[in-house]
């Protein structure tokens, strides 16, 4: 398939679930993707993103994990229905990369500010959205989730996190390839979201 314009990109990119994906995809293409999205403004040059792609075993543990997260107490069958659901979902993903933002607490850097730790987060949230547009450009589906599994006790120490008092979560990506087929979404109109001044006679400057 020929490269499509950025644009085109931005729009026609996707969430397609994981259960719609049909095949794995080479773990040197996902790599090269992440190396590329890498590639996001970041200030103070700090490259907060930390990646960790999981193997079967990981994606076992958390589905395990989400599992007890979604059941709870077990007093609610919709939950429990659900958790089944969604353990089976998976521990059979084709491929599923956590994605975390480092600071260090305790740098110089971020004792003199503090803010650091958000722009971090702002980055890697950049990071997460090169990927998703590379993956797409790739005919790869993907789906940004942030499934409150990382809120389980075990979820750290299951995925393997480096630091985890220096790491915030920030998502997971599934990834597979997919024969679904995607389209633009239409968004509200954008007056509702945009202050234009430009048209303004601003003379609050003039002298
Ligand atoms: C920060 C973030 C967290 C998300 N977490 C979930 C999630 O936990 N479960 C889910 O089904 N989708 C999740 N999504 C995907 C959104 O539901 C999806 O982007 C939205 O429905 C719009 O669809 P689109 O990506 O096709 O434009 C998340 C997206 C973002 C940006």
């Amino acid at each position: 398939m020929s490269q499509i314009s950025i644009a085109d990109l931005i729009k026609t990119r996707r969430t397609r679930k994981p259960t719609t994906y049909t095949s794995p995809v080479p773990t040197s293409l996902v790599t090269s993707l992440i190396e590329t999205a890498r590639h996001a403004p970041n200030h103070h040059r700090t490259e907060p993103a930390r990646f960790y792609l999981l193997n079967r075993v990981k994606m076992v543990r958390l589905a395990k994990l989400f599992g007890e997260t979604i059941r709870g107490d077990k007093t609610n069958p919709a939950l429990v229905e659900k958790a089944k659901k969604k353990e089976q979902e998976w521990r059979s993903a084709t491929g599923l990369l956590a994605v975390t933002s480092y600071s260090d607490q305790e740098s110089i850097l971020v004792q003199n500010n503090p803010q650091v730790i958000e722009e971090n987060f702002a980055t890697t949230c950049c990071i997460m959205q090169n990927l998703l547009l590379l993956f797409e450009n790739s005919q790869i589906a993907a789906k940004w989730s942030t499934a409150a599994v990382w809120q389980h006790p075990e979820f750290a120490s299951t995925v393997g996190i480096k630091y985890p008092s220096n790491e915030k979560f920030v998502g997971f990506i599934f990834y597979g390839y997919s024969e679904l087929s995607q389209s633009v979404r239409n968004l509200s109109p954008l007056q509702n979201h945009l202050v234009d001044f430009t048209d303004n006679q601003d003379h609050e400057f003039d002298q």
